[in-house]
């Protein structure tokens, strides 16, 4: 389902008017594509990661999408511009479907740059937005190019869960005990009171890639936040985290300690991580599969390449029955 611009401007609920993209990372798990293409103008199958977020955002009803940017990473910018001659040619040649996919990026959505001078954590980078949003904006949506969150739809459950709790709400996702350490980690309790629909936890504290030994539970933030404007005064006031730089999490932890509302939702659905090749791959799998143009064909041809790679690799089948 894709809005344009003006039905997102009509659809604008819940006060999301802003939804901030931080894309600054030098997306080093991807050279050497990234040597020259931004990792999130990668496509999946043949949509930039990016413009998969910005029809998420046109979806929510959101107006404007804020794309933190590092200063040689400007060319992020150009996809959401116009191609007026690009889409004549087009037009000109019968080529309406392609037309309409050059245009969609520039109708979905208002896209603004803000740049992050130094790569100074995920915080400092969503504190950038700061100055772009207007002063009546109470609460502004963060979402993290790299994780897809499907099915689409979790953000309108985080703004219900604002609109009865007030405070912010965070998108969180159940994994192993042996995969915490990547993630920003929650320790939880039970809401208030239940939501129809929405599987929603209170939260007592939350710690940024914990070990294993130390993590307070598995439910761990997966790249969708509804943050009360207050993260930015408490941004302000962090200090360098884990691996030397201002996490996120930390300043929403600093919020909780001192009595900020915070839950979350918990994302029962699937979830892809375009951030490195190991999750990209699959991404792109599931999405080409479910393509009409390409999912036929693609099916088959999967099936041939894992026939003739279970041949010649016995022992993975083998390792599959064991579990
Ligand atoms: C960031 C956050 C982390 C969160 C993760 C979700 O980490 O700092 O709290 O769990 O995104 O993908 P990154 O993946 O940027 O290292």
């Amino acid at each position: 389902m894709r809005n344009s611009k003006e039905e997102s401007q009509q659809a604008a609920h819940g006060g999301v008017r802003t939804v901030v993209v931080p894309a600054a990372g030098m997306g080093t798990r991807f050279l050497p594509a990234t040597k020259t293409v931004p990792k999130e103008l990668l496509p999946v199958v043949d949509t930039p990661g990016i413009e998969l977020i910005a029809e998420e955002a046109a979806d929510l009803g959101a107006e404007r999408l804020v794309i933190v940017v590092a200063p040689q990473k400007q060319e992020i910018m150009d996809h959401f511009g116009e191609f007026n001659v690009l889409q004549e040619r087009l037009l000109n040649r019968g080529k309406e479907e392609q037309a309409e996919k050059v245009s969609r990026a520039n109708e979905l959505i208002d896209a603004v740059a803000v740049t992050q001078e130094s790569p100074l954590g995920l915080g400092h980078a969503v504190g950038c937005a700061e100055p772009a949003l207007d002063a009546e904006e109470d609460a502004v949506a963060v979402m993290l190019p790299d994780d897809l969150v499907l099915p689409i739809g979790v953000m309108d459950k985080m703004v219900r869960v604002r609109e009865e709790f007030g405070g912010s709400v965070l998108c969180a996702f159940n994994v192993t005990p042996d995969e915490v350490y990547n993630y920003g980690v929650f320790d939880v309790e039970d809401a208030e009171r239940d939501i129809e629909g929405v599987e929603v936890k209170k939260v007592r504290g939350m710690v940024e890639k914990p070990a294993k030994e130390e993590a307070p539970s598995t439910l761990v933030a997966t790249g969708r936040y509804l943050l009360d404007r207050a993260v930015f005064d408490a941004l302000g006031r962090i200090e360098p985290g884990k691996g030397g730089e201002l996490q996120l999490t930390d300043a929403i932890e600093l919020m909780i300690q001192e009595g900020h509302p915070v839950h979350v939702v918990v994302h029962r659905g699937k979830r892809h991580d375009l951030g490195n090749p190991g999750g990209y791959i699959p991404a792109n799998v599931d999405f080409g599969l479910r393509d009409e143009k390409y999912g036929p064909a693609l099916y088959p041809a999967l099936k041939e390449i894992l026939a003739e790679f279970e041949a010649e690799h016995p022992e993975v089948l083998e390792r599959g029955q064991q579990g």
